[in-house]
């Protein structure tokens, strides 16, 4: 048996009214009853999280944010801190995703600090690092990499408290996915920067069809999801291919 649990994490992104994120968030813990071997995790809009955590109330689906602000409280017109996550249900919280980074500038800086603050208040923070394809067909990705991961993670972390998202950005929502190889040099890389026992997960257009072979990657410890999870018989089926 692998020593880390596999964790498949859907990022429903901006996606769902209240109707159909209670819909999706309730076949998921419907699904969610019957065997499996991995971790669950959703993360929906802001503006869902409390009815989604009505929904999952009772299955082992955990519920995270998509992002969060670095303080606790205070002026910051449109942003929720971590706490406020914590206090809506939430165990998770994704931070630096490269839709942030790029759209809304988010430095390596700004992310450790968010890191920090998931921390601060008892969340998981699910740090998300990629290249851009410039970047890969240059042959920088690994160092693009590890140079996002030295200046994005806090000083002092543990793996229970981590989690590790590679989500190359030019494999996000384009249907296109990293290769196995490249996907196990970057996990690897990876690995070698961050505390024992951490999880990496691979995120970039995973799907039914290709998640057992990503999944079956020694170094992959799970999934970050993106449009796959919007239909739970997709969510459930990459679920199902966790070894
Ligand atoms: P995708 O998103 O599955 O829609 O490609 C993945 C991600 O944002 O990490």
């Amino acid at each position: 048996m692998g020593e880390r649990t596999q964790l498949v994490a859907g990022n429903w992104k901006m996606n769902g009214l209240a109707a159909d994120g209670v819909a999706l968030a309730r076949a998921v813990a419907a699904r969610a009853a019957e065997p499996h071997r991995c971790d669950l995790l959703v993360c929906p809009p802001f503006t869902l999280i409390a009815a989604v955590a009505e929904a999952l109330a009772g299955s082992d689906v955990g519920l995270g944010g998509q992002d969060c602000h670095a303080a606790a409280s205070g002026a910051f017109t449109g942003c929720i801190s971590a706490e406020m996550l914590r206090d809506a249900g939430c165990s998770h919280a994704i931070v630096g995703h490269s839709e942030r980074r790029h759209t809304c500038g988010e430095s390596d800086a700004d992310v450790r600090a968010k890191a920090e603050a998931a921390w601060r208040a008892g969340l998981v923070a699910i740090v998300c690092v990629g290249e851009i394809r410039a970047e890969r067909e240059a042959g920088r990705a690994v160092e693009i990499v590890s140079a996002q991961l030295a200046g994005s993670l806090p000083a002092g972390t543990g793996a229970a408290k981590l989690v590790i998202a590679y989500a190359p950005v030019w494999a996000i929502g384009t249907g296109l996915t990293a290769t196995l190889a490249d996907i196990a040099e970057i996990h690897a890389a990876i690995r070698r920067q961050i505390p024992a026992g951490t999880r990496i997960l691979y995120g970039g257009s995973v799907n039914p069809r290709n998640a057992a072979e990503i999944l079956a990657l020694p170094e992959v410890d799970g999934a970050l999801v993106g449009g796959a999870s919007l239909k739970a018989e997709d969510f459930w089926a990459i679920a199902q291919a966790a070894r």
